[in-house]
């Protein structure tokens, strides 16, 4: 097994480049109700973009079974091989698809990478329930308890009143009665119809509207939240929970226990991690591309798990510089 090196903490910076460069490719395909050539440009200026960077990469989370978006295969190798630090990386280019195609708010370009081993690969399980909230629920919250009293630990934990607790939940039929849960505890529910890694950052983010994250998602978008979260400090459970007829069959054949919770840190093992969310569309976070006549300016979070940094930068990229881009132009 290849020995994972110890990553500069200024990776974050180079990384940033990658999603900066998907969101910029993605920006063409806003509101034009087509979700293979947005995505499929954005995964391409990802390639093209880590290809110019320091790290080694083998994707761990592809999405290829269900997702709507091009994804990286599992198993490709991303980044420049041979470089020092060997890592696993999982990306998406365009997360909130269904956002890019209508033209809405909150999609993004996201990426996340932990040295070599460190991700948990999921085998075949594409959703996974999830539960997160910010440093103060760390080990406080058990996920087998019934929704109220989760809530009610939540709110002992953060010093706030249960009705003042807002929890992101996508909004899918199959979140009926969770909702209800929710609502009888007395809390507020955020219903988004896609983009829970945007939960999920919320939910682990002191302070901001969201209290946490609780609902069933994508896995491969659940592992590079976590990756996130770990580097915030926050909590961050979850356990498979298959949605798809073939996904239920091949979870039973891989052996995997869909009762069983996973910590944090049984799904990121080191917090030597690097997370990075540009806006495609402005959205909770982060404003969304602009395109002006020389620069495209985006705006970026990049976490860096090493030394618990987190920063929103906002980038003025020269239009020239992302000249593969420009020429992927929609005609
Ligand atoms: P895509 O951009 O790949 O479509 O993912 C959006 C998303 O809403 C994720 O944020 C979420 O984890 C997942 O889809 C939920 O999947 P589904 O819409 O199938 O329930």
């Amino acid at each position: 097994m290849e020995t994972p090196s110890p990553a500069n903490p200024d990776l974050i910076f180079s990384l940033r480049r990658v999603t900066e460069s998907a969101a910029c490719a993605a920006f063409n395909w806003i509101g034009r109700g087509d979700a293979d050539d947005g995505g499929n440009a954005a995964l391409e200026a990802m390639r093209a973009a880590l290809a110019q960077i320091d790290v080694d990469a083998v994707v761990v989370i592809g999405e290829a079974t269900a997702g709507e978006a091009p994804q990286p295969h599992r198993g490709e190798r991303l980044g420049r091989p041979g470089a020092a630090f060997k890592a696993d990386i999982a990306v998406d280019p365009v997360e909130g698809t269904s956002y890019l195609v209508r033209g809405l708010t909150n999609a993004l370009a996201v990426l996340a990478v932990a040295p070599r081993g460190a991700m948990m690969d999921p085998g075949p399980a594409f959703y996974m329930e999830k539960f997160v909230a910010s440093a103060p629920a760390r080990g406080k919250i058990d996920p087998s308890w019934p929704t109220g009293k989760k809530l009610e630990e939540l709110a002992k934990v953060l010093g706030k009143d249960i009705y003042d607790l807002n929890v992101f939940v996508l909004e899918k039929p199959r979140h009926r009665e969770l909702v209800n849960e929710i609502l009888a505890a007395g809390a507020r529910v955020a219903m988004y119809p896609a983009g829970d890694v945007a939960g999920a950052l919320m939910a682990a983010v002191p302070g901001s509207s969201i209290d946490a994250l609780m609902g069933t998602g994508g896995t491969p978008e659940g592992i590079m939240s976590a990756c996130a979260v770990r580097a915030i400090g926050g909590e961050f459970l979850a356990r498979f929970d298959p949605q798809l007829q073939t996904e239920t069959q091949a979870v039973h054949d891989a052996g995997i226990d869909t009762t069983r919770w996973y910590q944090r840190d049984e799904l990121i093992t080191s917090d030597d991690v690097f997370f990075c969310a540009t806006g495609i569309t402005t959205g909770l976070m982060l404003e969304g591309v602009e395109r002006g006549k020389s620069h495209y300016k985006v705006q970026t979070m990049m976490i860096t798990g090493a030394t618990g940094e987190r920063q929103i930068m906002t980038s003025y990229l020269p239009t020239d510089r992302l000249a593969s881009v420009a020429a992927r132009d929609v005609a």
